[in-house]
């Protein structure tokens, strides 16, 4: 929201009062003084007047979780167990899931109650890679490296997916970095190829890696340097 706005949301503040307020240079934000009006401020910093609070800043939560097998990437359902079940909300409260596993699928899933955060994480063109341990059916024909590397063609979205890299760790295990992240992708470009996925582990998501003494079902809040590497390009 911009500043201003979040001055005059004050009960008898105008807007022209507020923006006085600013130009007189009496509002900090997060304890830096600012006078822009229309500086976009985020529901977690802190906003003052003369000393007094006018927002306080809402703590941001940033949580890694081993999602175990069998387990919903969703924050309610009626039938089946979610992640939300694993996590003590009373401590993280409206956290949403910052891009979904499918309920077979296993490793490194991220929550947040920050939505810019997540969107950064998330959007199609963050181009931030993802690494994934899949297990097939059947052994990979020889020419799957070079067709995931060149791109599969999706029909119902009418594009072909970004290169992507397979590298075979043994006949039928491999480790596969996507850029990008559409709706069951990973088993859409392995049908693609005559291929079935049977098990399917995420190991990182840009610079974040799931972390190894974490047991299926665990969580942990991320270090200040994970949730930062989000925002470096
Ligand atoms: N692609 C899939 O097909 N499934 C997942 O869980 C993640 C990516």
């Amino acid at each position: 929201m911009k500043l201003s706005r979040i001055l005059s949301n004050q009960n008898g503040v105008s807007r022209k009062q507020a923006n006085g307020l600013l130009a007189a240079g009496l509002v900090q934000v997060d304890g830096t003084p600012c006078s822009e009006p229309a500086q976009e401020v985020s529901r977690f910093s802190t906003v003052t007047c003369q000393g007094h609070i006018v927002q306080a800043g809402a703590v941001a939560h940033y949580l890694m979780l081993y999602k175990p097998a069998g387990i919903l990437s969703a924050t309610t359902d009626t039938t089946h167990s979610t992640v939300m079940d694993l996590i003590d909300t009373s401590h993280y409260p409206e956290l949403h899931i910052a891009g979904r596993l499918d309920r077979a699928s296993t490793g490194l899933m991220l929550l947040t109650n920050d939505g810019q955060w997540s969107r950064t994480l998330t959007e199609p063109d963050s181009e931030k890679p993802k690494v994934y341990r899949v297990t097939t059916a059947y052994e990979f024909s020889p020419d799957t490296v070079d067709r995931f590397a060149a791109g599969i063609w999706f029909e119902y979205e009418q594009l072909t997916t970004r290169p992507a890299t397979l590298e075979p760790l043994s006949g039928r295990v491999a480790k596969l970095t996507l850029y990008e992240g559409r709706y069951h992708q990973i088993k859409r470009m392995f049908h693609a190829v005559g291929n079935r996925v049977v098990a399917l582990h995420r190991e990182q998501i840009g610079d974040i890696e799931l972390d190894h003494t974490l047991a299926p079902g665990d969580y942990r809040t991320l270090t200040q340097q994970e949730i930062d590497s989000v925002n470096q390009v």
